[in-house]
């Protein structure tokens, strides 16, 4: 069944087609994937092949993965997912790091992750950050709002995490000091360039930021001065072609601010960080 998966997949121009097969494989059995790997003699029920050629059926279509087994790691927490919510990507990792560092030194600090998603930024702050700290987590879309709500229930964080519904910074009811935001940046002049996965799965309104990718950091960035607290920081992942663009929009509203673009671990830019000077 897995060389079968596996070439089914490789057929269908997924990268991964091995590891996928095997996932598919474990979700459909109810197993972990190292149970499968050690018993490659088991034989499957009919009901079970039933199941896992419906599943291997909708990766074929390049639905993502994620929304297939309705789960993804992220950092430290399993998330539910759903298609109403991006799939956290590891590179969002790097953002909750520099949040989680920088918190550890302001242990009463306010907290608001704008365009939460599944919850997986604003959820493992709520499980690492200082217990003082108050955490904020947005976002317009309802769908995701509840995708993210479930999450804090299940990981047992509810009471940790304040969720607002609303346009990037207008539904914190009070100034902060920290904002991080994973928002839509993908320039719509690059939508034919994604892989189907994103492209036919993910939800637009995800993952678009306007023609150049960058009108929800421009707004974000022009409501920010008076909803950060004195000395408060920004934290905003960017584009890998975007932090000289992001740069000069920072700038222009915070002209005493420190401004810096961080590169990730392929050396490609990635979060633009702002400390305000007042
Ligand atoms: C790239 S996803 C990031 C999700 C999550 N933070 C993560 O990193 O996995 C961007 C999120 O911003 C939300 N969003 C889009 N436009 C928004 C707006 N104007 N105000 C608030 N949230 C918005 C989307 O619904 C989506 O959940």
């Amino acid at each position: 069944m897995l060389s079968f998966a596996t070439s089914e997949l490789t057929r269908a121009g997924v990268d991964t087609s091995e590891l996928d097969a095997e996932l598919l494989l474990a979700h459909a059995l109810g197993v972990q994937r190292a149970w499968l790997l050690a018993h490659p003699e088991h034989p499957l029920s009919p009901q079970q092949e039933t199941t896992f050629r419906a599943l291997l059926a909708r990766r074929a279509a390049r639905e993502p993965l994620a929304y297939i087994t309705g789960r993804r790691w992220f950092y430290d927490i399993e998330l539910y997912i759903s298609p109403q919510t991006l799939i956290p990507r590891p590179e969002t990792e790097e953002l909750v790091e520099r949040a989680l560092g920088w918190l550890q030194k302001r242990p009463r600090a306010i907290a608001a992750d704008i365009g939460a998603g599944s919850g997986a930024i604003a959820l493992v702050l709520a499980k690492h950050a200082p217990p003082d700290a108050c955490i904020y987590a947005t976002d317009i879309s309802a769908g995701a709002l509840e995708v993210a709500r479930q999450n804090a229930r299940r990981l047992g964080l509810s009471h940790r995490v304040i969720f607002l519904q609303g346009d990037l910074l207008t539904p914190l009811p009070q100034p902060v000091d920290l904002l991080l935001a994973n928002l839509p940046y993908v320039a719509q002049r690059d939508a034919a360039t994604l892989a189907p996965e994103v492209a036919q799965y993910e939800p637009a309104q995800a993952l678009f930021g306007g023609p150049a990718g960058l009108d929800l950091i421009e707004r974000l960035i022009a409501q920010a001065p008076s909803r950060l607290r004195p000395h408060g920081v920004i934290l905003l992942e960017i584009g890998h072609d975007q932090g000289r663009a992001v740069m000069a929009l920072a700038r222009r509203q915070f002209p005493r601010a420190r401004i810096r673009i961080h590169k990730d671990l392929s050396g490609r830019d990635r979060i633009l960080e702002i400390t305000s000077a007042s």
